[in-house]
């Protein structure tokens, strides 16, 4: 389940960054500082610059950016998530949620990230300690021999601690 915190917490990052610069452009008067700490392209940190600007920048987004019409993005309405795992193994499930709510992506965790700004190559190695999703579900595949198939309401918390 750690894998599919990770998959998510890049995608949603990248959705957000993405909804910035583009609002961004639309709109010249907003500035990078007064919303997020800017690192310079040359810093010898930069880096460990851009991670401590994600960690201090996330909260303060997923509560809504109202200048760059970036809606508030924790708890997110997601209308499908499909995480398709059928494959050839003893394990093979197909889950689906429909119009969920995700919650969580505010406590994302960054460990490392790499940035390589003149080829414009950005990575990152993050978890999130907990992310809630809450909303309908529907399951196919099976396990062994056993088919499985499902569906209902689901309240579904992934925890990196016990
Ligand atoms: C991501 O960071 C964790 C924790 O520091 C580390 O254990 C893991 O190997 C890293 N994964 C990658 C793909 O770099």
């Amino acid at each position: 389940m750690m894998e599919v915190c990770r998959v998510f917490s890049v995608a949603i990052v990248c959705v957000c960054l993405a909804a910035v610069t583009s609002a961004a452009s639309k709109n010249n008067r907003v500035r990078v500082g007064d919303f997020a700490s800017a690192c310079k392209a040359n810093d010898p940190e930069l880096n460990e610059c851009v991670r401590q600007a994600i960690i201090t920048t996330i909260p303060k987004m997923a509560k809504g950016v109202r200048d760059l019409g970036l809606i508030p993005f924790d708890p997110l309405k997601v209308p499908q998530v499909v995480i398709d795992q059928r494959g050839n193994g003893p394990v093979g499930l197909k889950l689906t949620f429909v119009n969920s709510e995700h919650v969580g992506v505010s406590g994302l965790a960054p460990h490392s990230v790499k940035v390589v700004p003149e080829r414009m190559y950005f990575e990152i190695n993050s978890t999130l300690p907990k992310y809630r999703i809450i909303g309908d579900y529907e399951v196919e595949g099976r396990i062994l021999l056993l088919p499985l198939i499902g569906n209902g309401p689901s309240d579904f918390t992934m925890s990196a601690y016990f």
